[in-house]
């Protein structure tokens, strides 16, 4: 146990678990009984690599300081033994047949262990009781993930048999609390909650592809007054409908069109929000994908479109599924899931802030991966779109609990620069910076931005800067001394109209970096780690503005420390 949250490379602000390993969100939701938010996560809670899934829980008052809570729901244990013939490998398949062994199992399956792990899903409170599982009910849908081996008679005189498949399963399981999230119960329609029945098992599941059918978002639809369930399969997401959180009817599907790598869709959700200054609602459908996303990796994509009565979601125009628009520009925003239950109607997404690609290279020790900060996404009108919206996101105002005042002064706080760079007079670690840029036509620069963790020799640092021969906003991490992990790329970039003038806001923490420009209009969100191995001892806070080529204009330069 470490109650210091002080080692080499653990960020500041960010939701990380006091040791082990963490990958997504999960059952994202606030309670209005206690106020608190709760988080819960991907979680091996015995070790710093994923495995032994679970769900771990945290609790907050205000999104940003978190509790680390006891494991939520823990693996299903001992489901094998009831559901097949069971033998343990020393006895005789002679007169057996076959046996099936369920389980995650370690080395070889002699060790099946009857155990089922519990991927990722999400929360929904049952205010109404429709589910007659109790009033207010925290009900968690998740996916149960095991395999199944068989073992057959062969007619060989030694009685052992031989190994005739071994198959993935997923399928879609509900416990639910009674206790305000803290424990689980799971329910299943024969009362077995030793041995849960799943509420959606594979025999439902239109997509057809068995190892990938997971990772349920649960959300009501207050004009139908139904709830949808949407589970990915492979590179589809499947849309079930209910009316009593149980009983559950495939509604429609929403299919891939795109070519974007070979990545499976994971951690689907619906989400319906207002089109900002008007009366109209949209069902923004989000979705992670594993492989060949944007980044490097792993990233997070969108699509805007329509219910209708029935549960089938309509894209806004023939164009939408060709054209997906990207949640987060950098390569590490991934798994991200809204809040359900929010008392005053945002939108509030958090994200794994990690990449698939290089998980084991990243080595902090004793935990593995963090939460991003929790975003507010507002989906306003945008010409230069697809299909005329975007999704804008930018940190929560509650982070303002954790900001100290602004340090940089009001006499130096708007300046000129020239083809130079221009040390800041600050050298904290974590903190939030933020300025506008803004320059002529007549002396107009190539870029402009912030150099970020500069070391002392000025040979390591991080640029999150506006090019404006591309018209691109970047994070350039790869000159921190870092080595090469996974394939990042060097720089990555989110198209922006700048038209003379851009924002930027940058969170910085230890490791992470949270980029927004003009107020959340795209997003950069990037980890970065700076390797003593490489840069030696030297001090790494150096905060620099800069501009290329040409003159930029600096006002409303601010930073806070945090
Ligand atoms: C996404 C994911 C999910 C799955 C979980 C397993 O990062 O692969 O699809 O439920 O992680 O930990």
């Amino acid at each position: 146990q470490n109650d210091q949250y002080d080692e080499q490379y653990r960020n500041q602000f960010h939701y990380s678990s006091n040791e082990n390993w963490i990958n997504d969100p999960n059952g994202l939701f606030y309670d209005s009984s206690t106020g608190l938010y709760n988080l819960y996560y991907q979680y091996n809670p015995k070790g710093n690599q994923w495995g032994n899934m679970s769900w771990g829980h945290a609790v907050s008052k205000d999104l940003i300081n978190w509790t680390q809570e006891d494991v939520a729901i823990p693996m299903l244990q001992n489901q094998g033994r009831e559901d097949f013939t069971y033998t343990n490998t020393t006895g005789s398949l002679k007169d057996k047949g076959e046996v099936r062994y369920v389980g995650v199992p370690t080395t070889n399956w002699g060790d099946a262990d009857g155990k089922k792990a519990i991927f990722s899903g999400s929360i929904v409170v049952d205010t109404n009781n429709v589910s007659g599982l109790g009033k207010d009910a925290i009900l968690a849908f998740y996916t149960a993930d095991y395999q199944i081996a068989t073992r057959k008679n062969d007619g060989a005189e030694d009685g052992w048999g031989t190994w005739i498949g071994l198959t993935e399963i997923q399928e879609q399981h509900l416990a639910y609390s009674l206790d305000g999230g803290k424990t689980f119960i799971q329910y299943s329609k024969d009362g077995n909650a030793a041995n849960p029945q799943a509420i959606i098992p594979t025999s439902m599941n239109q997509g057809g592809d068995s190892a990938n059918f997971r990772d349920p978002s649960v959300v009501y639809d207050a004009v139908n007054k139904q709830y949808y369930l949407t589970v990915v399969s492979g590179q589809q997401a499947l849309i079930y409908k209910s009316s009593n959180l149980l009983d559950w009817t495939y509604a429609s599907k929403i299919e891939r069109e795109n070519d974007v790598g070979n990545g499976v869709w994971e951690c689907p959700s619906l989400v319906p929000m207002k089109v900002a200054g008007t009366n109209e609602t949209k069902w923004v459908f989000c979705i992670s994908v594993q492989q060949g996303a944007h980044a490097t990796g792993s990233g997070m994509q969108y699509y805007v479109g329509n219910m209708t009565a029935d549960g089938t979601w309509v894209p806004e125009s023939s164009k939408t599924l060709q054209n997906p628009m990207t949640m987060d520009s950098g390569e590490d925003f991934y798994a991200g899931i809204p809040f359900s239950n929010m008392p005053d109607g945002r939108t509030v997404m958090l994200a794994w802030e990690s990449n698939w690609s290089y998980t084991g290279e990243a080595n902090t020790t004793p935990w593995y991966g963090n939460m991003t900060l929790p975003r507010e996404l507002t989906l306003e009108q945008n010409a230069d779109t697809t299909d005329g919206y975007l999704l804008a996101n930018t940190v929560i105002k509650e982070i303002a609990n954790n900001e100290e005042a602004n340090v940089i002064d009001q006499k130096n706080s708007t300046f000129s620069i020239s083809s130079t760079d221009q040390k800041v007079q600050y050298d904290g670690k974590q903190y939030k910076i933020s300025a506008t840029f803004s320059w002529d036509e007549s002396n107009k620069p190539s870029s402009v931005g912030f150099k970020l963790r500069v070391s002392d020799d000025k040979e390591y640092d991080m640029l999150v800067g506006y090019d404006l021969t591309t018209g691109l906003f970047f994070v350039q991490r790869l000159n921190t001394g870092e080595p090469n992990m996974g394939a990042p790329r060097d720089k990555m970039n989110a198209t922006v109209n700048a038209d003379g003038s851009i924002t930027i806001t940058v969170y910085v923490d230890e490791t992470s970096i949270e980029a927004f420009a003009n107020n959340g209009e795209k997003s950069i969100t990037q980890n970065f780690f700076m390797r003593p191995e490489n840069i030696g001892d030297q001090a790494t806070n150096g905060v620099y503005v800069y501009s290329d080529n040409g003159t930029t204009n600096i006002s409303n330069l601010t930073i806070n420390p945090i």
